[in-house]
């Protein structure tokens, strides 16, 4: 049995879910893979909790779900004041997860990197602006750096564009990647106004922390910049160019239904180009998805069309796509 120790960065909702599927999954990882994973840290914003023989991760929950913070977890365990930078550094781990939403995570990715750790994660930013230094640093090192669940959480774009279709050539992406939009456009298709939509999709977990993200087209811009750094060559958010949701309104909404139409917010990547803008689509389009659903159409000189839809937000959703790196990297550790 092959004992991976896990640092996880990050417990509020996605980092719990990804919690309990190590925990519900453990004897899988065991049987099928004859991997057993411990964590060793867990932290959140109020501090990191630090066990080298591995963290009760059924406690943990119980103490973050009770008191709201890590840090109300005194008895058994040292609670301790590092930044991520420096958790990195002490904390002997195999992989760090990040699953928080750290703008500047580029730095301890890069440190852990550094170190020979692998990285899992679903912190867009990080890859939608330093995409070429990051995957520079893995390489050299011959480390692990996978971020299935940046972009369409669990549904495996990311693994598709990277591990297979290797002898194609990636002519033309076009993808619908933001779930809370197409939460708020099909909702005003039914009659319901942006705001009450907007809530909904809050209260679903599915928006961003900052839902103004998702309305400017920034969480899908991210996303889109992701792809064509994946399927063509390093680019960054700054070279997108980016219109969100925030000017459809609800008679356009209407005047597209009346012609078969649907509005949706449609990221389209080529090489050197990346557009996110609300666009009409048929009904019957693969990109006129409904829900958390998010799909993408990828066109390639050796396959033609192929269609990848699937749930695009969703904490289990995005657990998938983080525990499925996680196993991937953990396969990998010597
Ligand atoms: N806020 C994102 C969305 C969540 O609505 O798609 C997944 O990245």
């Amino acid at each position: 049995m092959r004992e991976v120790g896990v640092s996880l960065f990050g417990f509020g909702n996605v980092g719990r879910a990804v919690a309990r599927v190590l925990i519900e999954k453990e004897k899988l990882f065991r049987e099928r893979y004859g991997v057993s994973l411990k964590v060793v840290s867990v932290a959140d914003t109020t501090g990191v909790v630090w066990l080298p023989e591995g963290i009760d991760l059924r406690e943990a929950l119980l103490i973050k779900e009770t008191f709201g913070k890590l840090s109300s977890w005194t008895n058994d365990y040292e609670v301790y004041n590092f930044t991520p930078e420096e958790a990195v550094k002490e904390v002997d781990a195999d992989i760090v997860i990040d699953v928080t939403n750290d703008k500047n995570a580029h730095e301890w990715h890069l440190t852990a990197l550094r170190e020979g750790k692998a990285v899992v994660t679903s912190n867009k930013p990080p890859l939608a602006f330093h995409y070429a230094e990051l995957m520079s640093e893995a390489e050299k090192r011959n480390v692990p750096y996978l971020f299935e669940a940046t972009v369409m959480a669990g549904t495996p774009v990311i693994g598709l564009l990277r591990e297979n279709l290797l002898g194609d050539t990636v002519e033309r992406i076009e993808a619908v990647l933001n779930a809370t939009t197409t939460f708020i456009l099909s909702r005003m298709e039914m009659g319901l106004d942006f705001e009450e939509a907007l809530k909904k999709a809050q209260s679903l977990g599915i928006a961003e922390r900052d839902p103004s993200e998702d309305i400017l087209g920034i969480d899908a811009g991210y996303k889109a910049t992701i792809l064509h750094c994946v399927a063509f060559e390093p680019k960054t958010f700054d070279e997108a160019r980016v219109k969100g949701i925030a000017e459809v309104t609800a008679g356009g909404v209407g005047r597209a239904r009346k012609k078969g139409r649907t509005i949706r917010l449609v990221a389209t990547v080529e090489r050197g180009s990346i557009t996110v803008e609300p666009r009409e689509i048929p009904v019957d389009s693969p990109l006129a998805v409904e829900s958390h659903e998010n799909a993408a159409v990828i066109w390639t000189d050796l396959l033609g069309e192929l269609v990848i839809k699937g749930a695009g937000a969703g904490l289990k959703e995005t657990a998938s796509g983080v525990v499925s790196d996680i196993v991937k990297a953990a396969l990998r550790t010597a």
